[in-house]
């Protein structure tokens, strides 16, 4: 059996990328802190793996002690990262940071594995063309908008620097699904009959849904492929209000809607920031979500994908978010 290492286990999307692991029978690993929930990681067949990523030299010496017993990895799917932190710097600290760490103790050690997935983001390359429906391609420089963006894109350009090293990229736009804690927030409102919206503008986004991105991923750990990447969409896009239309079908809900002006949002997020910033915490409403939240175009070209992988989303936004409704129903959190 292959073995993957896949890093954020206890994450959202790391606990969907375990269980498909499992049923496509690779021997799964699931790298996880003391601190981690293990909610989603009983089933016996998982291995569990406690690993510092945070401390080099601890990293090195736990990754050391497993490959001695257990031998090296066949696969690595690099999935610990932060969307959202506590202190600013974490963004770097964690995404780019660790991860050259990590990737610098695989090459010295010579625990290369045939392939390293990579988690990054569709913010790695920042948002599309404003005021038009033209897709993010590969082709275009990147030009991440935020700190995360910015972290992601550091860690790719700084893995693809290393020679002959057999890294993927995936980068996906928003991903949704059953556990999912910040999309979350919005079905919340739906639900409580409200409806908001930043700016008056269209807003063009793009969605992928778990079980798609799994899927999607290790379709790109058994392909041949090696150091390129992706974007991951489910190859639509929709307008900011079909997202909450299809949100309020499915919950059959009707709302109060109201908008407010971008430079609002931007004045609450900029002053919340120094606000909280004094007391040394970074405010969940930041300038970082801001750049996200406000950007108009998050359509990203998935031809590469299709073509590469042939990879077909089974997943539209209505199915999708469909399931993950029922979910958030079944586990009372609706
Ligand atoms: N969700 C999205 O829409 C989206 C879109 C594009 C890319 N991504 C990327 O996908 C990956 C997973 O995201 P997610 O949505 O599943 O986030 P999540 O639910 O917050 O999971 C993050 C995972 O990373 C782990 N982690 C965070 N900091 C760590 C550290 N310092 N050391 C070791 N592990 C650490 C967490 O461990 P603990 O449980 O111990 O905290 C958790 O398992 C991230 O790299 C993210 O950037 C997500």
């Amino acid at each position: 059996m292959k073995k993957v290492l896949i890093s954020g286990a206890s994450g959202f999307i790391g606990g969907f990328l375990v269980e498909e692991g499992l049923r496509l029978g690779y021997e799964i690993y699931a790298a996880v802190r003391k601190t981690s929930s293990r909610k989603y990681l009983s089933d016996k067949r998982i291995q569990l793996l406690e690993l510092n990523f945070d401390n080099a030299q601890e990293l090195q010496l736990q990754l050391e002690a497993h490959i001695k017993s257990k031998g090296k990895f066949d696969y690595i799917i690099h999935n610990a990262g932060v969307t959202k932190v506590a202190k600013k710097g974490d963004f770097w600290r964690v995404n780019f940071l660790n991860t050259k760490h990590f990737v610098d103790i695989l090459i010295d050690k010579d625990w290369v594995p045939q392939k390293f997935i990579f988690m990054s983001s569709l913010a790695a390359w920042g948002s599309g063309e404003k005021g038009s429906t033209n897709p993010i391609c590969l082709h275009h420089s990147p030009r991440p908008l935020n700190f995360y963006g910015k972290s992601k894109f550091a860690a790719e350009e700084y893995i693809s620097s290393r020679k002959n090293f057999p890294y993927l990229f995936i980068r996906p736009t928003g991903v949704y699904g059953p556990r999912e804690k910040d999309y979350y927030v919005f079905f919340k409102m739906i639900n409580r009959g409200i409806e908001a919206y930043i700016g008056y503008g269209k807003q063009y986004l793009s969605f992928i849904y778990v079980a798609d991105l799994v899927n999607c991923i290790y379709l790109a750990l058994a392909s041949e492929h090696s150091r390129k990447g992706w974007f991951v969409s489910d190859g639509n896009y929709y307008e900011s209000r079909t997202f909450s239309k299809i949100t309020k079908n499915a919950l059959q809900k009707k709302t109060l809607q109201f908008t407010l002006p971008k430079s609002v949002v931007k004045a609450i997020a900029f002053s919340s920031e120094k606000i909280v910033g004094m007391f040394g915490k970074y405010p969940t409403l930041n300038m970082d979500k801001y750049y996200l939240l406000a950007a108009d175009n998050w359509i990203c070209d998935t031809e590469p994908l299709k073509n590469d992988l042939g990879f077909v989303a089974q997943y539209d936004l209505e199915r999708g978010v469909k399931e993950t409704l029922n979910w958030y129903k079944d586990e009372g959190w609706l």
